[in-house]
Protein backbone atom coordinates (compact mmCIF):
# COMPACT_ATOMS: atom_id res chain seq x y z
CA UNK A 1 0.00 0.00 0.00
CA UNK A 2 1.58 3.26 -1.07
CA UNK A 3 2.48 5.70 2.06
CA UNK A 4 1.81 3.04 4.45
CA UNK A 5 3.86 3.20 7.67
CA UNK A 6 4.86 0.43 9.47
CA UNK A 7 5.66 0.58 13.48
CA UNK A 8 8.60 -2.03 13.40
CA UNK A 9 11.47 -2.20 11.55
CA UNK A 10 12.58 -4.46 9.15
CA UNK A 11 15.58 -7.06 10.68
CA UNK A 12 17.64 -7.84 8.33
CA UNK A 13 20.57 -11.03 8.97
CA UNK A 14 23.77 -11.15 7.02
CA UNK A 15 25.43 -14.53 6.96
CA UNK A 16 29.20 -14.88 5.74
CA UNK A 17 30.52 -18.54 5.32
CA UNK A 18 33.77 -19.40 5.46
CA UNK A 19 37.12 -17.77 4.62
CA UNK A 20 34.98 -14.64 3.74
CA UNK A 21 37.03 -13.68 6.38
CA UNK A 22 39.60 -13.25 4.18
CA UNK A 23 38.05 -11.59 1.50
CA UNK A 24 40.41 -8.32 1.17
CA UNK A 25 43.64 -11.05 1.13
CA UNK A 26 41.80 -14.01 -0.67
CA UNK A 27 42.29 -14.48 -4.01
CA UNK A 28 41.85 -10.89 -5.19
CA UNK A 29 41.42 -11.36 -8.79
CA UNK A 30 38.48 -13.30 -8.05
CA UNK A 31 37.02 -11.43 -4.90
CA UNK A 32 38.46 -8.13 -5.27
CA UNK A 33 40.15 -5.86 -2.75
CA UNK A 34 37.48 -4.66 -0.12
CA UNK A 35 37.50 -6.90 2.62
CA UNK A 36 34.29 -8.15 4.84
CA UNK A 37 34.93 -5.28 7.53
CA UNK A 38 34.30 -2.82 4.76
CA UNK A 39 31.18 -4.77 3.14
CA UNK A 40 29.98 -4.66 6.56
CA UNK A 41 30.13 -1.43 7.28
CA UNK A 42 28.43 -0.09 4.07
CA UNK A 43 25.61 -2.91 4.26
CA UNK A 44 25.17 -0.88 7.81
CA UNK A 45 24.80 2.28 5.99
CA UNK A 46 22.65 0.85 3.34
CA UNK A 47 20.38 -0.12 6.18
CA UNK A 48 20.21 2.88 7.99
CA UNK A 49 19.45 4.62 4.13
CA UNK A 50 16.63 1.56 3.86
CA UNK A 51 15.23 2.19 7.08
CA UNK A 52 16.09 -1.66 8.34
CA UNK A 53 17.88 -2.96 11.11
CA UNK A 54 20.64 -4.67 10.16
CA UNK A 55 23.13 -7.70 11.82
CA UNK A 56 25.80 -9.62 10.67
CA UNK A 57 27.87 -12.95 11.32
CA UNK A 58 30.43 -14.96 10.13
CA UNK A 59 31.51 -18.00 10.81
CA UNK A 60 33.97 -20.83 8.93
CA UNK A 61 31.47 -23.30 10.66
CA UNK A 62 28.81 -25.10 8.88
CA UNK A 63 26.92 -25.94 12.47
CA UNK A 64 27.57 -22.01 13.67
CA UNK A 65 25.98 -20.97 10.66
CA UNK A 66 23.06 -23.17 10.63
CA UNK A 67 22.44 -22.48 14.92
CA UNK A 68 22.41 -19.01 13.00
CA UNK A 69 19.66 -19.38 10.93
CA UNK A 70 17.64 -21.55 13.55
CA UNK A 71 18.00 -18.32 15.98
CA UNK A 72 17.04 -15.91 12.95
CA UNK A 73 13.55 -17.56 13.71
CA UNK A 74 11.32 -14.81 15.10
CA UNK A 75 13.67 -12.60 15.31
CA UNK A 76 14.94 -11.28 11.76
CA UNK A 77 12.47 -11.23 8.99
CA UNK A 78 14.88 -11.82 6.11
CA UNK A 79 18.51 -13.29 5.55
CA UNK A 80 21.41 -11.84 3.08
CA UNK A 81 23.43 -15.14 2.88
CA UNK A 82 27.13 -16.09 1.37
CA UNK A 83 27.84 -19.50 2.61
CA UNK A 84 30.67 -19.54 0.48
CA UNK A 85 31.85 -23.33 -0.21
CA UNK A 86 28.96 -24.60 1.87
CA UNK A 87 26.47 -23.24 -1.03
CA UNK A 88 27.77 -26.04 -2.84
CA UNK A 89 27.93 -28.96 -0.36
CA UNK A 90 25.50 -28.02 2.84
CA UNK A 91 22.33 -29.69 3.06
CA UNK A 92 22.63 -28.71 6.26
CA UNK A 93 22.36 -25.10 5.84
CA UNK A 94 19.42 -25.90 2.85
CA UNK A 95 17.22 -27.33 5.54
CA UNK A 96 17.98 -25.12 8.30
CA UNK A 97 16.40 -22.18 5.80
CA UNK A 98 13.70 -24.85 4.66
CA UNK A 99 12.66 -25.74 8.31
CA UNK A 100 12.62 -21.96 9.45
CA UNK A 101 11.02 -20.57 6.49
CA UNK A 102 13.19 -17.53 6.69
CA UNK A 103 13.06 -15.48 3.19
CA UNK A 104 16.41 -14.99 1.46
CA UNK A 105 18.55 -14.01 -0.90
CA UNK A 106 21.71 -15.41 -1.51
CA UNK A 107 25.04 -13.59 -2.77
CA UNK A 108 27.93 -14.46 -4.55
CA UNK A 109 31.01 -12.03 -4.66
CA UNK A 110 32.46 -14.14 -8.17
CA UNK A 111 29.87 -15.35 -10.95
CA UNK A 112 29.54 -19.13 -9.77
CA UNK A 113 28.53 -19.75 -12.90
CA UNK A 114 32.22 -19.11 -15.12
CA UNK A 115 33.77 -20.82 -12.82
CA UNK A 116 34.36 -24.14 -11.89
CA UNK A 117 32.02 -26.73 -12.65
CA UNK A 118 31.51 -28.00 -8.57
CA UNK A 119 30.85 -24.10 -8.02
CA UNK A 120 27.82 -24.46 -10.48
CA UNK A 121 25.55 -26.23 -8.13
CA UNK A 122 23.80 -24.25 -5.21
CA UNK A 123 22.03 -26.08 -2.50
CA UNK A 124 20.50 -22.52 -1.99
CA UNK A 125 19.37 -21.41 -5.65
CA UNK A 126 16.01 -22.85 -5.33
CA UNK A 127 14.52 -22.08 -2.12
CA UNK A 128 15.85 -18.78 -2.01
CA UNK A 129 13.76 -15.39 -3.20
CA UNK A 130 16.26 -15.12 -5.92
CA UNK A 131 20.19 -15.14 -6.06
CA UNK A 132 22.97 -12.54 -7.45
CA UNK A 133 26.26 -13.51 -8.64
CA UNK A 134 29.53 -11.77 -10.63
CA UNK A 135 28.80 -8.23 -9.15
CA UNK A 136 32.00 -8.41 -6.32
CA UNK A 137 31.28 -6.43 -3.37
CA UNK A 138 28.64 -4.93 -4.73
CA UNK A 139 26.30 -8.22 -4.92
CA UNK A 140 25.93 -7.86 -1.43
CA UNK A 141 24.33 -4.18 -1.56
CA UNK A 142 22.27 -5.18 -4.89
CA UNK A 143 21.29 -8.33 -2.42
CA UNK A 144 20.15 -5.90 0.26
CA UNK A 145 17.74 -3.78 -1.69
CA UNK A 146 16.67 -6.79 -3.57
CA UNK A 147 15.55 -8.57 0.19
CA UNK A 148 14.02 -5.26 1.57
CA UNK A 149 12.43 -4.67 -1.81
CA UNK A 150 11.28 -8.33 -1.33
CA UNK A 151 10.09 -8.16 2.34
CA UNK A 152 8.40 -4.84 2.10
CA UNK A 153 6.11 -5.79 -0.62
CA UNK A 154 5.01 -8.96 1.06
CA UNK A 155 4.78 -7.64 4.90
CA UNK A 156 1.80 -8.61 6.85
CA UNK A 157 0.24 -6.65 8.96
C1 LIG B 1 31.76 -17.48 -3.19
C2 LIG B 1 31.82 -18.53 -4.29
C3 LIG B 1 32.07 -19.91 -3.70
O1 LIG B 1 32.15 -20.87 -4.74
C4 LIG B 1 33.38 -19.92 -2.94
O2 LIG B 1 33.59 -21.18 -2.32
C5 LIG B 1 33.47 -18.82 -1.94
C6 LIG B 1 33.00 -17.49 -2.32
C7 LIG B 1 31.62 -16.05 -3.76
O3 LIG B 1 31.21 -15.16 -3.02
O4 LIG B 1 31.93 -15.82 -4.94
O5 LIG B 1 33.98 -18.99 -0.85
O6 LIG B 1 30.62 -17.73 -2.38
Amino acid sequence: MIGRTFVNKLSILVLHGPNLNLLGKREPNLYGNVNLEAINRFLNEEATRLGVNLTAHQSNQEGQLVDWIQQAWGQHDGILINAGAYTHTSIAIRDALLGTKMACVEVHLSNIYKRESFRHHSYIADIAIGQISGFGAESYRLGLWALVDYLQKNREG
